[in-house]
């Protein structure tokens, strides 16, 4: 089933883009929006709010606030699991243990550079679709420039 979900490049591996880009277009995806923002510390608190709580939260928050980040829309045949199989696990250096050719065991570094973000299921897929590129009226993170 053709589904749409959100890849984030973060920006520990936005200098890898063009090589994170081949690798989504040879797997069979289609990129249908993309643009490069630079996140403001309360924007990125309000897309990762599910995890305000956890230890790593304020690590986080400054890590995808530290530069700019490239949002895409990604659409393919079950895009929301396939992409995040592609992704690898979270963790990019138990990425390189289990799947040596997982993005994040390429280009990431740790648990918390772990190179892009997948959303993990439909319902966050259009959350998260919608909070990069609003269908109408909503306020979009600007773009770096
Ligand atoms: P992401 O898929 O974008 O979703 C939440 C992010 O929080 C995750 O990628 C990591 O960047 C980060 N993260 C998740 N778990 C941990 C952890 N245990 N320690 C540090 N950072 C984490």
């Amino acid at each position: 089933k053709k589904e749409k979900t959100l890849a984030l490049i973060k920006p520990d591996a936005v200098t890898k883009m063009g090589s994170i880009i081949e690798a989504i277009l040879d797997s069979g995806f289609v990129i249908s929006k993309a643009k490069m923002v630079l996140l403001l510390r309360t924007e990125a608190m309000d897309f990762y709010n599910e995890h305000h709580s956890k230890s790593f939260f304020s690590d986080l928050i400054s890590f995808m606030t530290s530069g700019p980040i490239v949002a895409m829309e990604v659409v393919g045949d079950e895009a929301v699991s396939s992409w995040r199989k592609l992704l690898g696990p979270t963790n990019s250096s138990i990425a390189r243990s289990e799947l040596p050719q997982s993005i994040r065991a390429r280009f990431g570094t740790d648990g918390t550079k772990n190179a892009a973000h997948g959303s993990d299921s439909i319902a966050s897929a259009a959350r998260e679709l919608e909070f990069f590129f609003p269908s109408s009226g909503g306020r979009a993170p600007k773009n770096t420039a």
